[in-house]
This record gives structure tokens, C-alpha cells and sequence, in this order.
């Protein structure tokens, strides 16, 4: 039985179903890594993994911090784990210790990780800046460090990334274009100087789905996974580019009727009475506010689904609390499920949805729902 108050529910078969998906559009030589960073933005680490390590369509795991990876070999995860994140010099010692894979872009990270004893060779990446300016060398830089992993023995190149600045906000492909063809360039420099990795990766989500020319031989697949698209211009240009292909929503994000009160016509609501009645008005109290990650910004804006109708959030949303208008909405009695984000009924509330409400992207509403809340899965 569920006791909890506000929770996260994520659908088994959805997440499977876009494993598939995207399985089946990634050119065969390329291996699959779902990105479950961020608390598997936002979907629950442990539960994303418990479904993900054993899929046999998934060959790596891409995480951001060293603590996230180590969580997963406690968990008895023993696919290979790739940090995209930085890792403090102070604690490279315990990423070799648990055979995990690291990017790298500074020389004082490959000399800490030179002077380490370990049995088992640390596989390493070099992030190449093709022009997002964001983690990464540039081809000197590359160079220099491809030289510094040769001379210890106990270090491998695996392999070369880099990442897309411009793929998901636009259909102006010129941006993407020269970031792949500076790559290509580089890799063929390095390569020419005797510094060969064989993994090279460069895809996410969007770059995956719309140049299948990016997949090369890993590919980090993350929104998609969960079965959100990175923007409207993708969604819309993968329409055209592959037809049928289709993603399904994981997550869910449920709470229940904490009162129901009646409030006569010309009362205020919620903090800083920025909410007036203009009729006698009928409040559901929900126990979830900005602490949990449902943004104070969607004060007087959003809607929650109960009884598989809308019903607008009236007045501020506080830490724990927020109100939503039931006026219309007959029969609705204590505990009562809410759906902040997901379906009910006919009626939906989407991430891009709530997104659009707060100003952001879909990205940041799930990955900001709090870590605390229980992530269940279920099996629809
Ligand atoms: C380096 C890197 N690769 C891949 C991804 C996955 O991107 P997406 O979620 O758009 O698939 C991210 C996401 O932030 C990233 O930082």
C-alpha cells in the first residue's frame, strides 16, 4: 500500500520501450549508453539502474559524479560506468578502485591518476572542445595529455568525446556541422600522432536521433531515455527523418488530498493573498510545495489533475503546501490522488507543460524533483 504523501512514479514498460526505440535507430556498431545522471534526471538512480543494468540492449551506464557511480557498484552494478563530470584529484584513487571509467580534460588529473598503484588498468576519455566552451582540450591540449597517458602503463585511452552546443533550439544545422567536422579533424590529427582510442562518442539524445552520422561507436542517449523529447524543433525534424519512431513518458508525480475546505466568495488565498475568490470556492490542500520541486513560479499558474479534471493551483505555492481550485470538480474527498505531472483520465499534465509554465526546459522540471521523494516503479 501506498502511504506516502507526495511521490514519483516511474512506468517499468515506458522506460523499456524506449530502450528499444532507441536500440533499434542506433547504427548496430554502436554501443548504447543511457545517461542516468542527476538522479536519472530526476527519475530515481537506484530505480533506473535496477531496470537498465540488467537490460542486455544497454552496454554502459553515463553518470556525473564520482558518488553517483560508487552508489551503483554498491548496488552490484557491473556495467561499464562512465563519469561525464569532474572528479575531485583527492578521490581519483577511489574511481580506479571501482573500475570506473573517467573523462578527462586537465593534465593534473592525469598526473594524480599516474602516480595511483592499482591492479586493473584506468580507461580513460579525453573530452575534445569542438565549441561548446564548456569541459574539454582543445587539439594541443589533446595531444599533450593522449602523450601523458602513454607513459603510464596503468593508464588507457579508451576513448575521445565531445559534446553538441546548439543541436536541440534550432534547425540551423551550421552550428553542429562544424563541431562534427572539427572533431573528425582532430581525432585524424591524433590518430596520425599515434594516440588511436577505440571509442569515440558524441551523441546525445538529439544528435542521436537526428544525424545517425554521429552515433560512431557509443552514444549517450539521456531526455530520450526517459521518454521526453530534447525540443520541439527535434521532435518535429525526427517526424520527418524517421517515421513510427516514438518515445513514451517514464515519470510520474502523484500526491493526495491533505483537506478539503470550503471558502466563501472574496477570500484570499495562500501566502501574500495574491489569490482573491470570486465566488464561494471549494480547496483541495495538497502536501507538496517548493520543497519537493514543484516550483513556487507555477503560484496561480499551473493545474493538477483530480478526478481526471483540471484544477487550478490559486495563490502561492509554499515549502510544504499548495491549493488547488475544485470548485468544479464534485465529490473530491480527503485523500484523493493529485497528478502534478503525468495523466489521469483523459486529461495530462507534461513536463514540457509545467516547463513552459516556469519559464524552463523539461530537463530541469523532472531532474529538480526532490531526490527525498520515494520513486516507485510500476509495472502498467
Ligand atoms: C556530456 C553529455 N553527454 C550526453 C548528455 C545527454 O544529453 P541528452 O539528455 O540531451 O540526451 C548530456 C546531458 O547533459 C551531457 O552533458
Amino acid at each position: 500500500m501506498n502511504k506516502n504523501i507526495n511521490w514519483v512514479e516511474i512506468d517499468r514498460a515506458a522506460l523499456i520501450g524506449n530502450v528499444r526505440a532507441f536500440r533499434k535507430l542506433l547504427e548496430t556498431q554502436a554501443k548504447f549508453m543511457p545517461v542516468i545522471k542527476s538522479n536519472a534526471y530526476g527519475h530515481g538512480l537506484p530505480e533506473a539502474a535496477s531496470i537498465l543494468a540488467g537490460s542486455k540492449q544497454v552496454d554502459w551506464l553515463g553518470l556525473n559524479s564520482l558518488d553517483e557511480a560508487i552508489a551503483l557498484r554498491k548496488r552490484g552494478v557491473r556495467k561499464p560506468l562512465l563519469l561525464l563530470g569532474y572528479v575531485p584529484l583527492a578521490r581519483l584513487a577511489e574511481a580506479a578502485r571501482n573500475d570506473i571509467r573517467l573523462t578527462v580534460y586537465n593534465r593534473e588529473t592525469v598526473l594524480a591518476l599516474g602516480k595511483i598503484k592499482v591492479q586493473k588498468k584506468i580507461r580513460l576519455h579525453i573530452k575534445l572542445e569542438t565549441g561548446t566552451n564548456r569541459q574539454g582540450v582543445d587539439l594541443a591540449g589533446a595531444i599533450n595529455l593522449a602523450g601523458l597517458i602513454q607513459k603510464y602503463p596503468h593508464l588507457l585511452l579508451e576513448g575521445y568525446s565531445t559534446h553538441f552546443a546548439n543541436i536541440e533550439d534550432t534547425t540551423d544545422r551550421s552550428y553542429p556541422d562544424g563541431q562534427k567536422d572539427r572533431y573528425l579533424k582532430m581525432i585524424a590529427r591524433l590518430e596520425k600522432l599515434g594516440h588511436s582510442a577505440p571509442v569515440n562518442h558524441v551523441a546525445c539524445t538529439a544528435a542521436a536521433l537526428i544525424f545517425p552520422d554521429t552515433h560512431k561507436n557509443l552514444a549517450r542517449i539521456g531526455i530520450g531515455l526517459y521518454g521526453l523529447w530534447p525540443s520541439r524543433e527535434t521532435m518535429l525534424a525526427v517526424r520527418d527523418r524517421v517515421p513510427g519512431f516514438s518515445l513514451a513518458p517514464v515519470l510520474s508525480w502523484k500526491t493526495r488530498v491533505a483537506q478539503v475546505k470550503t471558502v466563501s466568495s472574496g477570500s484570499f488565498v495562500s501566502y501574500g493573498c495574491t489569490y482573491r475568490t470570486t465566488r464561494r470556492t471549494r480547496l483541495a490542500v495538497l502536501p507538496v510545495g517548493y520543497y519537493d520541486g514543484y516550483d513556487r513560479k507555477l503560484s496561480n499558474t499551473a493545474h493538477v489533475l483530480i478526478k481526471g479534471k483540471r484544477a487550478p493551483i490559486r495563490g502561492r505555492v509554499c515549502m510544504n503546501l499548495c491549493l488547488a481550485d475544485i470548485t468544479d470538480i464534485p465529490g473530491v474527498k480527503l485523500e484523493d490522488e493529485a497528478v502534478l505531472l503525468g495523466k489521469q483520465g483523459k486529461e495530462q499534465i507534461s513536463a514540457e507543460q509545467l516547463a513552459q509554465w516556469i519559464g524552463t526546459i523539461n530537463y530541469e522540471v523532472v531532474t529538480r524533483i526532490n531526490p527525498l521523494l520515494p520513486r516507485i516503479i510500476v509495472n502498467k
